[in-house]
């Protein structure tokens, strides 16, 4: 023991990253245990900046294993490209373990999310084009490929054949494009399998071990609550489970060994791709007369790590983060990117939302009511002072120190760790997290 579960608790992109390297020095293994490469994490070391997809951010910490669990996609091209480019920049990857049970991203998966999307036309979900929907779905279909499958040809053929048999009906006389062959996805496949033989094990065997010696292990999801396929905005989610459940189910670590969940919120909101987003600025006269919107976008540099999208962008929402930490669990939360909200003359935190007259206090449990959430909202009064170099709760402004407790207070979670700029060192720590 500990094992500790980083979250995210909106749409992504809150910083989980920077929150997983903060605490790698303190931790023996990070774990990944959902996604795959649709992540886009971003970690400042002094001058140095890494984005992260695939890999767990603990690998940047020299002595931490970074481990991929089963309940990951892995494209292994991006894997080792990802590998070779830290190898280049002097990072040591050679302890990385990747589960046997974790699901490989095929071609066809990746041209299935493009032609899907494309198909979609009004109705897509805005993917980040990298086969993880197509992946997970094999995944629940039982035709999907495994790694542990790459090193047994004829298993590898047959469940390649088995895969298309279906596949290239679609591909051919609905989405018109070409078939793909058996031997070129064999091929492509199998030309990674002895780079990976040595970093594959039994993932799950290898945790709960550490975790009978007292080390820590750290399980970093991708994605965030809102995107989970179970708890998120569905349709508009991803396909896996990025909540504290799915840190179990995605590394084999049982719930009643985790010790603690942290949850990680942006001090205000983002979102890429499609869905409903209701405290959202988005430059529309009724919604965002004053061009908020593109002022947090500019001021917190909210373009995607992994498709360059600008993130859609608006105010905190408490609905979401008392959500976040009911689903969850969450211990404790990391409120990240204060700094952005630095020379605002009010800072408004969504409590509640209007549907069509009534106040709901609560995330509405039907689809509609979600997209004709109406925010309402409480007027902080905003902050002036360059909060990036404090370095206590003391030193912060009365009016930021005024909107942490306020947020905290909403959200139901002790708010332990605040972010106040993207560097390691730019962080206030009220309660520590291991
Ligand atoms: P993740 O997907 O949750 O890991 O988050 P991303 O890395 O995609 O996006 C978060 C961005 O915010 C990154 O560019 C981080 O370097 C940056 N960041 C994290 N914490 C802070 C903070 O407290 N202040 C500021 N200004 N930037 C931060
Ligand atoms: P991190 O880990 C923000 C979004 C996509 C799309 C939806 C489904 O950096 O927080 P997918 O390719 O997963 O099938 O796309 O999910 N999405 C993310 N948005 N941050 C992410 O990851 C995301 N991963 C997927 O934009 O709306
Ligand atoms: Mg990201």
């Amino acid at each position: 023991m500990p094992a500790i579960a980083i979250i995210g608790a909106q749409w992504g992109d809150e910083g989980k990253g920077k929150a997983t390297d903060l605490l790698g020095s303190r931790v023996d293994y990070v774990v990944k245990f959902n996604g795959g490469n649709n992540a886009g994490h971003t970690v400042v070391i002094g001058d140095e900046k890494y984005a992260l997809h695939l890999l767990p951010s603990g690998i940047l910490t020299p002595g931490c294993t970074p481990v991929i669990g089963n309940g990951a996609v892995v494209d292994l091209g991006v894997l080792f490209h990802e590998i070779d480019g830290l190898e280049a920049r002097g990072v040591d990857t050679s302890l990385l373990r990747v589960s046997a049970n974790a699901h490989v991203i095929a071609d066809y998966n990746r041209s299935m999310d493009k032609v899907t999307e494309r198909f979609l036309g009004k109705r897509k979900i805005g993917t980040t084009g990298r086969g993880i929907g197509p992946t997970y779905a094999d995944k629940m279909n039982r035709i999907g490929i495994r790694v542990q499958d790459l090193f047994d040809e004829g298993i590898l053929t047959q469940k390649v054949e088995g895969a298309l048999e279906l596949k290239n009906q679609v591909l051919t006389k609905i989405y018109n494009r070409r078939a793909v062959t058996v031997e070129e996805i064999v091929e492509d496949l199998l030309s990674y399998t002895e780079r990976l033989r040595p970093m594959v094990c039994d993932t799950g065997l290898l945790l709960n071990e550490a975790l009978d010696r007292d080390e820590t292990v750290l399980l970093e999801a991708g994605q965030a609550t809102l995107l989970d396929v179970d708890h998120g905005t569905y349709p508009f989610v991803t396909s896996s489970s990025a909540t504290s459940g799915g840190a179990c189910t995605g590394s084999g670590i049982p719930p009643t060994r985790l010790d603690r969940v942290i949850g990680i919120l942006k001090a205000y909101t983002t979102r890429v791709g499609e869905g409903p987003f209701p405290t959202e600025l988005d430059g529309s006269p009724e919604r965002d007369p004053r061009g908020m919107g593109e002022l947090l976008r500019k001021q917190g540099a909210e373009f995607g790590t992994t498709t360059g999208r600008p993130r859609r962008c608006g105010w905190v929402d408490t609905v979401i983060a008392r959500y976040a930490t009911r689903v969850n669990g969450l211990t404790d939360l990391v409120l990240t990117k204060l700094d952005v909200l630095t020379g605002l003359e009010q800072v408004p935190i969504c409590v509640a939302y209007d549907v069509d007259g009534t106040r709901h206090d609560e995330m509405p449990v039907n689809q509609t009511d979600f997209h004709h959430a109406v925010p309402v909202y409480e007027e902080m009064p905003g902050w002036f002072e360059d909060i990036s170099h404090c370095r206590s709760f003391d030193e912060l402004p009365a009016n930021a120190q005024a909107y942490v407790e306020r947020v905290e207070e909403l959200s139901g979670c002790r708010i332990s760790v605040i972010g106040v700029g993207p560097g390691r060192d730019a962080t206030i720590v009220r309660h520590d997290l291991v």
